[in-house]
């Protein structure tokens, strides 16, 4: 039992260690549903304890707002903060008054009932998964009458009361995603926002907050996150009043949607999470949720894949794929991925998308030489696409200009040459789920690259008349259903999320994918402090890395080969630069690392994560991972003496009694080694830039 009952109209959500308690405030037409509580577990009987039924006065009453610890603020009476749910209904009223009608309750979910006698039904459901609380609307039309929504948030937390507060969170561009923001949260309202109609490079919906004294390992840290991967909002208000809620959901300012009788609306989850061990026990509590609750495969070892992207470009043909298909079965590869430029008259960006058959100039007889050549030197087959993407010079466009995002009468502003097609439109994604099925069946595909390069502009849809801002939604939907289709008609296929890069990373698309592609940089150095970002809620299975070439062709960085597999062996390994230039002793050190990557792969990919000492990318730094009895260290130094780096890297989580042994034989308790520290090489502190080294250990006592 998840969802306990604590008082007359309260409730307790409760996980292994912590405690969500909420419910009735004050009933009748102004009903406040409220949250009392969200910290450590309590035990049963003194859940009761933090819930107070008298609605809360400030001062003398005449300014208080009535939207303080509400789960659910809307617009409407004395509610002056950000609003979670703003409704016109007929004739231009804004005011949402809601009565509490009911509460339905089973043991893991709850759903409180209220209604406007306008007509809107409002269902704010809890659901306890893991040690996360899920959180979401329904809404239903019951009136006459349409109405028109504004912000429709999932859901508003309220972070206890601290003497101060602080957050954490990813914010950055292409090529630099999940960059790390920590600050002090300031008095007013902070907004993360996505208005690309993708998650976006610029913010990923979650925040952490915990008091200003929270460390790696210690310290109580609230996270909230939106799993969602078309637009979205996150605000942070820290009232002068001193409290903190954070408030989220899918849409951005602007668009409103229009609910028509009897229709319903359902917001995507949004997730709380409220963990004590600082934000490294916040991160692993999230991968945690993330494989129980999210991902479709969490337990699948993800292979070591090759990909062509980086080696040839556009310049892709059967012959040359072929060739680094033979050197990347050589090294071990298990998947081999063909990347852009295999389809229609795709030479460059500026056409083909759309068309989705072999080029015939490329590839005169199809895909099948290619493929059944790559299943005989005992890899798998993968193929890139971008499904949502059209280029006006297409087949495609030719035929079918309406099914792009479009206003009548204003410009189409292409982006990469490309414009987006209207998943809202059930011919577009049945065309999709045509194509992809067939792709799947006629070559026995076992994997999709699903790219999406580009933001919305002029994000019409002139056949849905007053519907249609709702694509804002219905284009992420109609990309979830047609990924959800492909998965159920082919439960072999496995997806990658990839969006220019790390676009469309989140819990919604993980939801339906198993791997997502962190950022087109693929600079070993820069992508320390990429992955550090990404590990704060995603677990390091779905984090898919490649080694490329050296210098880096987005940087031009010369780069040690041990180190970019050793930065790229943190997460789901891929190989992606021109093998065909590789040196004889490179691609042998190429093989013996990607032979131990094997060997610890499921310590990795399934592993505790624990972020050791460092500054990602900038001083020496170290991350670890454990599972059953082994731990696996990987660490960086990625500058010489200049930044001298510690002699010693300490463990953590380790059995403080155990016996740990290293292959050369060396024994260490598990205390020595997070007390003391695991020595380093020498040469890993003094030598030249870039230094690496990976530690396996076994437990093989206590
Ligand atoms: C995007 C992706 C890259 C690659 C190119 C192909 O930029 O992020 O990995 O697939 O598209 O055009």
């Amino acid at each position: 039992m998840n969802i306990l009952r604590v008082g007359d109209s309260a409730w307790a959500a409760v996980t292994k260690s912590s405690a969500f308690v909420f419910g009735l405030e004050a009933a009748g037409e102004d009903s406040r549903v409220v949250q009392w509580y969200w910290g450590p577990r309590l035990p049963d009987e003194a859940l009761a304890e933090v819930v107070r039924q008298a609605p809360r006065r400030i001062h003398s009453g005449f300014h208080d707002p009535r939207d303080v610890d509400e789960l659910l603020p809307v617009e409407g009476g004395a509610r002056w903060g950000v609003p979670s749910l703003q409704v016109t209904y007929e004739g231009g009223v804004r005011s949402v008054e809601l009565t509490f009608a009911e509460a339905v309750v089973s043991d893991s979910e709850i759903e409180l009932v209220l209604r406007d006698p306008l007509g809107l039904r409002v269902g704010l459901h809890v659901r306890v998964a893991s040690e996360v609380v899920e959180r979401w609307v329904s809404l239903t039309n019951e009136g006459e009458h349409a109405v028109r929504l504004g912000r429709v948030d999932s859901g508003s937390w309220v972070i206890p009361e601290r003497a101060g507060y602080r957050y954490t969170g990813v914010a950055g561009a292409w090529a630099q995603e999940t960059q790390l923001h920590r600050a002090e949260l300031a008095v007013g309202e902070t907004t993360f926002t996505s208005r690309t109609g993708t998650t976006s490079h610029r913010a990923n919906p979650w925040i952490m907050i915990d008091a200003g004294d929270a460390t790696e390992e210690l310290g109580e840290v609230w996270s909230v996150a939106l799993a969602w991967s078309g637009s979205w909002r996150l605000t942070a208000q820290r009232r002068p009043e001193g409290d903190v809620a954070v408030t989220a959901g899918f849409g951005h300012d602007g668009p409103t949607w229009h609910l028509a009788p009897g229709e319903s609306l359902l917001t995507p989850p949004v997730l709380g999470l409220r963990t004590c061990g600082g934000y490294g026990a916040a991160s692993r509590a999230w991968h945690d949720y993330a494989r129980h609750h999210v991902l479709p495969t969490p337990f699948e070892e993800r292979p070591v894949l090759y990909n062509s992207w980086e080696a040839t470009w556009f310049d892709v043909h059967e012959e040359g794929q072929i060739e680094l298909a033979r050197r990347a079965a050589d090294l071990g590869v298990e998947l081999f991925v063909v990347d852009d430029g295999w389809f229609g008259g795709r030479v460059d960006d500026r056409r083909g998308l759309g068309d989705w058959w072999p080029n015939p100039d490329r590839f005169p007889r199809g895909l099948s030489k290619l493929f059944d050549t790559v299943r005989e030197l005992g890899m798998r087959a993968g193929l890139w696409v971008e499904p949502e993407m059209v280029n006006p010079d297409s087949d495609l466009y030719r035929e079918h200009p309406d099914w792009v995002l479009h206003y009548p009468g204003r410009r189409r502003d292409t982006l990469r040459h490309q414009l987006v097609l209207n998943y809202g439109r059930a011919d577009v994604r049945e065309w999709a789920i045509g194509w992809l099925s067939g792709l799947v069946s006629e070559y026995g595909l076992d994997y999709f690259k699903w790219d999406m390069n580009r933001s919305f502009t002029q994000a019409g849809w002139p056949d849905a008349g007053e519907r249609a801002d709702l694509l804002w939604i219905e284009h992420t939907r109609g990309v979830y259903a047609v990924l959800d289709t492909l998965r159920e008609r082919h439960p072999g296929l496995r997806i990658e999320s990839c969006s220019g890069g790390g676009g469309r990373v989140d819990f919604g698309i993980l939801r339906r994918t198993d791997e997502v592609w962190t950022s087109d940089n693929t600079d070993a150095r820069d992508r320390q402090a990429i992955q550090e970002g990404y590990s704060y809620l995603y677990p390091a299975c779905a984090m898919s890395a490649w080694v490329t070439d050296s210098p880096n062709p987005h940087t031009r960085r010369e780069v040690p080969l041990a180190y970019r597999f050793h930065m790229a062996m943190a997460g789901a390994l891929g190989i992606g630069g021109d093998l065909t230039r590789w040196s004889a002793e490179e691609l042998e050190q190429a093989r013996s690392l990607v032979a131990a990557y094997k060997a610890v792969r499921p310590v990795i990919q399934h592993g505790r994560l624990h972020r050791l000492a460092g500054d990602p990318g900038i001083t020496a730094s170290a991350v670890q991972y454990s599972h059953e009895d082994r731990v696996v260290v990987l660490a960086y130094n990625p500058f010489a003496l200049a930044k001298r780096p510690p002699r010693r890297v300490r463990l953590a989580g380790l059995d403080p009694s155990a016996i740990y042994e290293s292959a050369e034989g060396e024994r260490w308790h598990g205390q020595t080694l997070m007390s003391h520290g695991l020595e380093l090489p020498t040469w890993f502190i003094a030598g030249p830039d870039y230094r690496s080294e990976m530690v396996v250990l076994r437990r093989v006592s206590g």
